[in-house]
């Protein structure tokens, strides 16, 4: 798939500008703070996956104004068009369309677009806390298979509602509060057995591709393992709910399910978090976002739009153009402020010059 063209209204740093896209590799140039980063945001937007920054929308609405507009055209492997608009509103509910029809939910988008995003953050997917591989895992789980993003938002909504169940209790079970938590509870097991059972399927085909990336990106072949870290036993979900009750009553909080669980990666049999270089950390990093996009492309016959943010000038000359040969074949939209990475041959070069905030400042 092909990003054609990306259109933006009062955007993060831009007032408004419009930028084409040829199928190739594109690179984005400029200085620091001259908005490269704002425009692969504005491409992942698109996509359904919210920030690249992982902040509230609201960031993303220039400041002093009250709504942003990202309009992008798509052209899918299959030759559909898609036309892609979203109004991100500083309060309120966003506006997103498809091809002129309003769709519900921004993870929908999934279907029309989908990228694979390498930053120089990933290294948290390491280093960080189990929220950024979790996040992987189901960002991953989403593009590998659109249809499956209610998922997760439904584990969501009900892990909401049933902590707010939960603290409504005041750290007393009375008969009301038990047969309230008895419908969450059900609800829960349901979503979060399935969301477990996905996630586990997913680890287990992204295993291999890890270690195949890894290899190429790192020079070496190693062993890579991938363990689903879960928060509760091989029991169903309904049953550690149910023991875990009282306290999850005494704490306000769910403290099983889905949402505490972790994946836990070594390197050489050792615990890449806690034991790997810095150099493997970010090999690692790497590798994870190549076997995600490899299982995509695998799984749905798709080419994802690969972002590349700033990522070769964190690496040592051996991997960036290790990286720069496994890149997957598709379009590729990368950033850098030190000119064109070494490796990369660019079809087309865009010079984001003039000034890095809004031009009408006095
Ligand atoms: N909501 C916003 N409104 C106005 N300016 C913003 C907003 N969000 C970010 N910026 C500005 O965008 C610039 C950073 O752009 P960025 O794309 O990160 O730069 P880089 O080219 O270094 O990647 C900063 O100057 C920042 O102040
Ligand atoms: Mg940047």
């Amino acid at each position: 798939m092909n990003v054609e063209s990306v259109s933006l209204a009062d955007f993060r740093s831009y007032p408004e500008a419009r930028f084409t896209f040829t199928p190739g590799l594109t690179a984005v140039l400029g200085s620091n703070g001259r908005g490269k980063t704002n425009l692969l945001e504005a491409v992942g937007f698109m996509a359904g996956i919210g920030s690249l920054r992982g902040v509230p929308d609201e960031a993303l609405v220039r400041s002093g104004t009250d709504a942003a507009v990202v309009r992008g055209e798509i052209a899918a492997d299959d030759g559909r068009q898609f036309l892609v608009e979203i109004e991100i509103a500083r309060t309120g509910r966003n506006r997103v369309l498809l091809n002129r029809q309003r769709v519900s939910r921004l993870r929908e988008l999934a279907g029309a677009l989908t990228v694979t995003v390498f930053s120089p953050d990933d290294l948290q997917l390491v280093k960080g806390s189990p929220a950024h591989r979790r996040r992987w895992l189901d960002e991953a789980l989403v593009a590998c298979h659109p249809a499956r993003e209610s998922v997760r938002a439904d584990l969501d909504r009900i892990l909401r509602q049933r902590n707010t169940a939960l603290r409504q209790a005041r750290g007393r079970i009375s008969p009301d509060i038990a047969v309230t938590l008895d419908v969450w509870d059900a609800k829960l097991a349901a979503a979060g057995d399935q969301l477990r059972c996905l996630r586990r399927e997913l680890l287990s085909g992204l295993v291999p591709r890890l270690a195949a990336a890894y290899a190429v990106v790192a020079g070496a072949a190693t062993e890579i393992s991938a363990d689903y870290a879960s928060s509760w036993g091989p029991e169903p979900l309904a049953e550690a709910l149910a023991a875990a009750r009282s306290d999850d009553v005494r704490r306000g909080v769910t403290t099983v399910g889905p949402h505490r669980d972790d994946v836990s990666f070594e390197i050489d049999g050792l615990a890449a978090r806690t034991h790997a270089s810095q150099g493997e950390q970010r090999s690692l990093a790497l590798a994870l976002r190549l076997a995600a996009d490899g299982e995509v492309r695998a799984r749905r016959s798709v080419k994802p739009v690969l972002l590349l943010d700033d990522v070769f000038s964190e690496l040592d000359p051996g991997r960036a153009g290790a990286l720069a040969l496994a890149l997957p074949d598709g379009q590729k939209i990368l950033t850098s402020a030190t000119g064109v990475p070494p490796g990369c041959s660019a079809d087309q070069v865009l010079l984001l010059d003039g000034p890095a905030r809004s031009p009408e400042r006095p």
